[in-house]
C-alpha cells in the first residue's frame, strides 16, 4: 500500500507574511487529511519561518534544491546537513527548472540525489521530456536515461528511501496536462524499471505527477493505478486549491483501496 504524496512547490514566489498565511490556512485544515502525507517546499530564507510555524503539524517541511557536498567554500550554496538542520524532510532533485536554467547535467543531478540520502533527507528524483522529445517517441528512453544515471551512482536500493515525480517539461506552468493515459503509460513504465531490479521496491515506489495538476484535474490523474500523488506548482499557492488536491489525493486512494479490498472479497 502506497500513501498518497502531495508536494506544494513554492518555486520562487512569497514573503514572510505570505508563506505564514499560508501555513495557518493550511494547518487549519491539516488534520482532515489522514491517509495523505503532505509537503511544502517553499523558497530557502523561508524555511525556518515555515518549520517554526508547522510545529508539530503534520505537513512536512522540504527544499526545492541543494548542493553536492556538506560543507565548505562555495558561496552561495546551502547543503544538505544545512536544510536537515532547519527542519527539513524532502528536497526535489532534477527539477526541469534546475536541468534547463542552471545546466544542471546527469551527472550533478545524480550527485544531489546522493548528496540527500547522506543527509538523511527524503529526494524527490523529477524527471520528464520535453514536447520535442515526445513528438519524436523519446519520453521512455529519455526518462529512462535520467533515471538509469542516478541509479549508476546510488544504486538502486536507495530509491527505497526516494520519491519520483513525473513532470513532462510541457506540462509546467503552462496549463497543459498529460491526461491521465498519458501520465499513467509513463508511471507505469517508470515502475518498470525499477521492477527489473527489485519488484518489491518498485511496488513500494511512490511517483508522483506533476505539470499543472490543479484542483480540477486532479481526481483523474490520481484515480490512475500508477499515480501516488503530485508535485504541484501554481496551485500550491493557494490554500484552497493545494487542500482540494490534498483531498482528492485522499478520495481517490481511498477508493481504490476499497475496490481493491472488495475485489479480494
Ligand atoms: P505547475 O508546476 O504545477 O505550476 O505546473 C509543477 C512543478 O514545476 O513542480
Amino acid at each position: 500500500m502506497r500513501i498518497p504524496l502531495i508536494a506544494g512547490n513554492w518555486k520562487m514566489h512569497g514573503t514572510l507574511a505570505s508563506a505564514t498565511q499560508l501555513i495557518e490556512a493550511l494547518k487549519a485544515d491539516a488534520q482532515e487529511l489522514q491517509g495523505v502525507d503532505v509537503v511544502v517546499l517553499p523558497p530557502l530564507v523561508h524555511l525556518n519561518l515555515v518549520h517554526t510555524l508547522l510545529n508539530q503539524s503534520r505537513i512536512k517541511l522540504g527544499a526545492q534544491n541543494l548542493y553536492i557536498g556538506p560543507q565548505g567554500a562555495f558561496t552561495g550554496e546551502v547543503s544538505g546537513p544545512m536544510l536537515r538542520d532547519v527542519g527539513c524532510r524532502y528536497v526535489l532533485v532534477g527539477h526541469s527548472e534546475r536541468r534547463s536554467f542552471f545546466h544542471e547535467d546527469l551527472g550533478i543531478i545524480a550527485a544531489k540525489f546522493k548528496a540527500a540520502l547522506d543527509a538523511n533527507l527524503t529526494p524527490i528524483l523529477c524527471v520528464g521530456e520535453t514536447k520535442q522529445q515526445r513528438e519524436k517517441n523519446l519520453t521512455e528512453r529519455v526518462i529512462g536515461e535520467q533515471i538509469e544515471t542516478v541509479i549508476a551512482m546510488a544504486g538502486v536500493e536507495s530509491f527505497a528511501r526516494a520519491v519520483i515525480a513525473y513532470e513532462p517539461v510541457w506540462a509546467i506552468g503552462t496549463g497543459l496536462t498529460a491526461t491521465p493515459q498519458q501520465a499513467q503509460a509513463v508511471h507505469a513504465h517508470i515502475r518498470k524499471i525499477f521492477a527489473q531490479n527489485n519488484v518489491d521496491l518498485a511496488k513500494a515506489l511512490r511517483i508522483l505527477y506533476g505539470g499543472s495538476m490543479k484542483a480540477d484535474n486532479a481526481s483523474a490523474l490520481l484515480a490512475q493505478p500508477d499515480i501516488d500523488g503530485g508535485l504541484i506548482g501554481g496551485a500550491s499557492l493557494e490554500a484552497g486549491s493545494f487542500l482540494s488536491i490534498c483531498r482528492a489525493a485522499q478520495e481517490a486512494k481511498r477508493v481504490s483501496t476499497s475496490a481493491v479490498a472488495e475485489k479480494r472479497g
